[in-house]
């Protein structure tokens, strides 16, 4: 039996993505890191990003989206910091078909095809700078 260990890293600096952080859109108070919801909008916004980085870097034949997240953490510092621990699965979207929309693709059925990938990221924005400044750590292993 093949067992597949996919090992991404990813550091990028100030890159020029629309990276949607919720409602931060002013600098407040540093602090430090601090749990927050699991529905909290920016981290949501973090996670997807996370996933479409995963599908861009994975050489998968379908496409990952976020399953769960377990941990979440923000920090204000600068700029915004997330640190998260999420889960994603493996859809039964093609990544061939150019136009899909991944909140659309639904989770492969218990299988030989259903996969999950334990992730961690740590990032760090400002998100009120254009271009936006970013630094990404993504780790994702089965
Ligand atoms: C933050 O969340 C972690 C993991 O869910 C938990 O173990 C920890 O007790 C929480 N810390 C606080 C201060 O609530
Ligand atoms: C996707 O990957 C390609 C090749 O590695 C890279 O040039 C491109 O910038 C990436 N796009 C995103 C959105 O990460
Ligand atoms: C993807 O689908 C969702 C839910 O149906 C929708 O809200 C969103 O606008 C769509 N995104 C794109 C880029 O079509």
């Amino acid at each position: 039996m093949e067992v597949k260990t996919l090992l991404l890293v990813f550091v990028l600096a100030a890159l020029e993505v629309t990276l949607a952080s919720g409602r931060d859109h002013r600098p407040s108070m540093p602090g430090s890191p601090h749990n927050i919801s699991k529905n909290d909008r920016g981290l949501q916004q973090v996670v997807l990003n996370a996933a479409y980085f995963f599908n861009n870097e994975s050489n998968d034949a379908f496409l990952f989206k976020p399953a769960t997240i377990d941990r979440a953490q923000k920090q204000i510092v600068k700029g915004v910091r997330y640190i998260a621990d999420f889960q994603i699965s493996r859809t039964v979207c093609h990544k061939r078909d150019k136009d899909n929309n991944l909140s659309r693709c639904d989770f492969q059925p218990p299988g030989p095809l259903h996969q999950v990938f334990q992730c961690h990221i740590d990032v760090w924005m400002i998100p009120w700078e254009k271009p936006q400044k970013k630094n990404l750590n993504l780790l994702c292993k089965q």
